[in-house]
């Protein structure tokens, strides 16, 4: 989430501003399509998984079991995050790195299974929903939290496109990596992501579908900013 002071809830008498949700599996390169996108528009942008991984993060530094529901969804509610200066903090203390830790991800994809967590992020997302327009980057941005989006996209890629992009980003930042190791990753972190019981990873019924397997960035940004204008 990069608006860079925290939202406040809108009470205006005019309509909703626009928002164009971008859902899909991890490393299809939503994140990336989603922030240019809101640049190009002028809009505000929202990362959803960050503040699963900031529950996740927060739970492990507190020694709170992932599984305890009750405790998960108690710190998801009064997660103290803010998102300023390019960086993301827990209280004072800057996280923008530790987030993105492989082990935060799973811990991430642990705690979102959990109903009592998504229902405590609930208001804290939709509150993003601010003038000019908001575009909103997730698993159920177009399904649970903005049904009501105009424009909605399902970006995906196959799961070997996938770790290979996310093989490539670990080896330029100087990690070690193992492609089989990623794409059974991918593979399982998908079937957990696609198969539980609330907000399962899936396509909102007016969503446009967009493969990006063999497409770069620039022409996925171009893509969602088409299907934006065709729909406002
Ligand atoms: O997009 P990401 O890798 O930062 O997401 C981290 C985890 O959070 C991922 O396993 C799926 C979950 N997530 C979710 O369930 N719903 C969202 N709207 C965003 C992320």
């Amino acid at each position: 989430m990069t608006s860079d002071s925290p939202p406040t809830v809108s009470r205006s008498p005019f309509p909703a501003s626009p928002v164009i949700t971008i859902d899909g599996p991890s490393a299809s390169g939503k994140g990336t399509v989603a922030e240019r996108v809101a640049r190009a528009l002028g809009f505000h942008f929202l990362d959803s998984g960050a503040l699963y991984r900031l529950t996740a993060l927060s739970a492990m530094k507190a020694g709170v079991a992932l599984d305890d529901e009750t405790s998960v969804a108690r710190l998801a509610a009064e997660l103290p995050a803010s998102f300023h200066d390019g960086a993301v903090w827990l209280v004072d203390e800057n996280v923008t790195a530790a987030i993105r830790a492989e082990a935060v991800g799973a811990g991430a994809s642990q705690v979102a299974a959990l109903p009592a967590v998504r229902d405590a992020l609930l208001g804290r997302q939709r509150a993003y929903r601010q003038p000019p327009g908001l575009v909103a980057d997730g698993r159920d941005m177009g399904t649970v939290i903005f049904p009501d989006a105009p424009a909605k996209v399902f970006l995906t890629a196959s799961a070997e496109a996938r770790a290979e992009r996310r093989y490539k980003q670990l080896i330029e930042k100087g990690n070690s990596a193992n492609l089989t190791d990623l794409v059974a990753d991918m593979q399982a972190r998908d079937a957990r992501d696609t198969s539980r019981a609330v907000a399962p990873l899936r396509p909102a019924p007016d969503a446009l579908l967009l493969d990006t397997t063999h497409m770069d960035i620039d022409s996925a940004v171009q893509a969602v900013l088409a299907h934006y204008r065709s729909r406002s």
